[in-house]
């Protein structure tokens, strides 16, 4: 009985003296084990006498029961003592600024894209689609230039090599699409008015120059419902030019021009203040071309399937390269498809600043590139 009670004492206090769960598991096996301690005191019973049998056998089953309830509240605190740490070591300070800079960075088209497509979309424009690759019905005929009109010429057009089935039909020849116009009849050939949709996306002629490239972007616009008139166009492009420079007031003008596919066709200017290094839009007495628009020509309504006696419509283009560079002070177009990061990185925009009509267009005029 007593070298029971001594086994206890030196069993309890190793155990409080363990100092992790690895120790305090060793002394579980040295003394509970197949060979600890306590198990070893118990093979013993087999030799003792009936009456020792019972009397040693109780309390050993006692000093046991006991060990197995120290051990175990050693190991919860030291659980618990773990776990604490660990917590303590991985603590989040929510005061430590947050990641590095992000290295990737918003192309100056890619932001005129959402800049634009936000302003129309209040407005309750969509945005439709055409394919790059157009046939010359869509990109010539459908919009007022037929076959040997001298508009043709003046697009400077990408051809496509002509189908091996030789059809002599010119609106079987592909180009790839010189402007944006022919979503203009791919979307009245899909849909009745009231339309009010834009058309943002790649356009291409040979040309090469600082204010042009093969490549290039336009956005066009097309209302088209009943009792439309001049007066609705020139509103809708006012407060699109306003917003878009961020401006309160922006002074506008008018020029009569041409297009085989609106009638009357005008140019819109903006006013502008002109120095020698840079372009100040809203101020001073010169004036910018922006865009070319008009009210459709009858014969485009025709060609999309719509009937020009009961609906009328304006339309419009605009270079967005070209509104890139005066939004953002760009000097020269060629740069903007050259790949070059250095560049990107000087007139790209963060990633995660997204351009929205409550968040604002550029956030503070491009302050954040
Ligand atoms: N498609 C014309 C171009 O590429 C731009 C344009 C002008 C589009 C007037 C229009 C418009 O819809 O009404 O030069």
């Amino acid at each position: 009985m007593e070298n029971i009670e001594k086994l206890k004492g030196q069993v309890v206090e190793d155990i409080n003296k363990a100092k992790d769960i690895k120790s305090l598991e060793d002394i579980r096996v040295a003394v509970l084990g197949k060979k600890g301690s306590i198990t070893e005191l118990m093979k013993g019973l087999a030799s003792l006498s009936v009456e020792e049998k019972k009397e040693m056998g109780k309390n050993l089953n006692l000093l046991k029961t006991e060990v197995e309830a120290v051990l175990e509240t050693k190991k919860s605190e030291l659980e618990e003592a773990e776990l604490n740490a660990k917590l303590n070591n991985e603590r989040i300070d929510v005061t430590l600024p947050i990641r590095p800079e992000t290295q990737g960075r918003i192309h100056p088209v890619s932001k005129i894209y959402e800049e634009v497509v936000s302003i129309f979309g209040q407005m309750g424009f969509a945005v439709a689609e055409g394919p790059d690759i157009e046939d010359t019905f869509h990109n010539f005929t459908a919009l007022n230039m037929p076959d040997n009109h001298p508009a043709r010429q003046m697009h400077d057009t990408f051809y496509l090599p002509k189908e091996k089935n030789g059809s002599q039909d010119m609106d079987d020849s592909y180009v790839i699409r010189t402007h944006t116009s022919p979503v203009q009849i791919r979307t009245m050939q899909k849909q009745q008015p009231p339309i009010r949709i834009i058309a943002p996306g790649r356009t291409y002629r040979s040309d090469y120059d600082a204010t042009h490239t093969p490549m290039f972007h336009q956005v066009e616009g097309l209302v088209i419902d009943k009792n439309i008139t001049m007066a609705h166009l020139k509103g809708c492009l006012y407060d699109f030019v306003k917003t878009f420079f961020e401006l309160d007031e922006i002074p506008v003008r008018y020029r009569p021009s041409f297009f085989p596919f609106t009638e009357p066709s005008a140019e819109m200017d903006i006013g502008c203040l002109k120095t020698k290094s840079e372009i100040k839009i809203g101020a001073g007495n010169d004036w910018l071309e922006i865009l070319g628009c008009g009210m459709v020509h009858p014969n485009v309504l025709r060609a999309g399937g719509i009937d020009p006696e009961v609906y009328q419509g304006f339309a419009f283009g605009v270079g967005m390269d070209r509104l890139a560079m005066l939004k953002y002070g760009i000097p020269d177009l060629r740069t903007f498809f050259e790949s070059d990061v250095r560049w990107l990185k000087n007139y790209g925009f963060a990633p995660l600043d997204e351009s929205s009509m409550t968040n604002g267009l550029s956030n503070n005029g491009g302050q954040t590139r």
